[in-house]
């Protein structure tokens, strides 16, 4: 049983600032830093790094052969990666004292697949196999309507949430992990149910669950934990606390290692605890995928 995740790649400029520039607004930053990063190239490593044999597809442009390299020192296999000439993928990400982030996306050659790559990358697997999409590349519904025909257990991220989510098979998929932002949005709640804590948290889970009958759900819910939930049970899992240094990883390395865990045979209760503990180290570190730790590191992990 391989994972495949058909994902992007980028670098990411993170600059810190005492708050996020305002409209009209001109601030300096106090230092900036460049990282790994692209929700699926974090999500690759982490997937790599729970022990699950890795597969990460996508493209990058002439300035991201690191990233290859990155992956690689994961422990994901790099043969579908295709080198595409202009600029890679990037994010420019604003990250304030207190951990929080907010990011500007250029997708570059993250937007530069084709349903040719797309056949020749899925001839490689079979039924069975993990197919990993977040929404930051194109061609997403062709690969889930691919890999469905192969009979691949399909898991969505769907972020960032946008409006060509809803073009999307999403009755094929088999796990979605989201927060409560893209839980609204998806179920066509919006702010109907105004702020999703305590029963009102259980409610949307139950109407994302009502939405996509077939699939398993993971709620994550930032400080206030995460919640899954299939046909048989509700396991609500809290967040192992740490002092927060960067959230930027924190959800990539709660999917990876979840999946990662399910995909390797333990329980949805297991793969949350390992999911948490992963994550909680994730934003005590710098950095999107360098802060993404061991399998050992999760294990020695308290909490
Ligand atoms: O989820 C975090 C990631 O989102 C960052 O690494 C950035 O590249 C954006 O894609």
């Amino acid at each position: 049983m391989k994972a495949l995740n058909y994902g992007s790649l980028n670098i990411d400029f993170v600059y810190n600032v005492e708050h996020f520039v305002r409209s009209g607004e001109t601030i300096s930053s106090q230092n900036m830093a460049i990282f790994a990063g692209g929700k699926g190239l974090n999500q690759s490593v982490a997937l790599a790094k729970s022990g699950i044999d890795t597969w990460h597809a996508g493209n990058i442009g002439e300035d991201g052969e690191f990233l290859a390299e990155i992956l690689q020192k994961a422990g994901a296999h790099t043969d579908f990666i295709t080198r595409l000439p202009g600029r890679n993928g990037h994010a420019i990400i604003q990250k304030q004292p207190n951990g929080q982030n907010c990011i500007l996306l250029y997708g570059g050659s993250n937007r530069q697949n084709t349903k040719i790559q797309v056949d020749e990358v899925l001839s490689h697997f079979e039924k069975g196999d993990y197919l990993i999409l977040q929404n930051e590349i194109n061609e997403i519904a062709y690969i889930m309507e691919r890999a469905h025909e192969k009979g691949m257990m399909i898991v969505l991220n769907p972020s960032p949430m946008d409006e060509e989510i809803f073009t999307y098979p999403l009755e094929y998929v088999d796990y979605f992990l989201l927060n409560e932002i893209e839980a609204k949005d998806l179920t066509g709640l919006g702010d109907s149910v105004g702020e999703v804590r305590g029963i009102e948290t259980d409610e949307l889970l139950d109407a994302v669950c009502s939405h996509f009958p077939n699939s398993k759900v993971v709620l994550t819910l930032g400080e206030y934990g995460s919640i899954y939930k299939d046909e048989k049970q509700k396991i609500h899992q809290p967040i192992v606390k740490v002092p927060v240094v960067d959230t930027t990883a924190a959800g990539d390395t709660f999917t990876g290692f979840f999946i990662g865990s399910i995909a390797k045979g333990l329980s949805p209760k297991e793969a949350m605890q390992m999911a948490a503990k992963a994550s909680a180290i994730a934003v005590s570190r710098q950095g999107a995928a360098p802060s993404i730790p061991e399998l050992k590191e999760v294990y020695d992990f308290g909490g």
